[in-house]
């Protein structure tokens, strides 16, 4: 296990003929138990134009973090980082428009927490 995490999260602003692009980040493993406490510590000490769902339910009620990491469909907030991780991919979930970065256009499906 490495004290490290490589993270790549793709990055677009959602708009026809603008490409999307990876951001490759890399960042202390200590703290890091969940994907949205990678995406929070990026936001917070990295990067703070990284857009994605935050301060919502946050137990896996609402959906609203959903993202792809590694390729498959997860929660952010429930999603757990393993002692084996040693690179994260946080792609936008698919079935949604991109807004911007991790951020999809949900509509009237997204259930709020509240
Ligand atoms: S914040 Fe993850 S499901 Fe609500």
């Amino acid at each position: 296990m490495t004290d490290r995490v490589v993270v790549k999260i793709l990055r677009s602003h959602g708009q026809a003929g603008v490409s999307s692009k990876y951001q490759t980040y890399e960042i202390p493993r200590d703290g890091m138990t969940r994907v949205l406490d990678v995406l929070d510590y990026i936001y917070k000490n990295v990067d703070p134009t990284l857009a994605y769902r935050r301060h919502l339910c946050n137990d896996g009620q609402c959906r609203a973090c959903e993202v792809r990491v590694n390729g498959k469909k997860s929660l952010a907030c429930l999603k757990a980082i393993k002692a084996d991780d040693a690179e994260l991919t946080i792609e936008p979930t698919d079935e949604y428009p991109v807004v911007k970065d991790l951020i999809v256009d949900y509509g009237s499906d997204l259930k709020r927490g509240d």
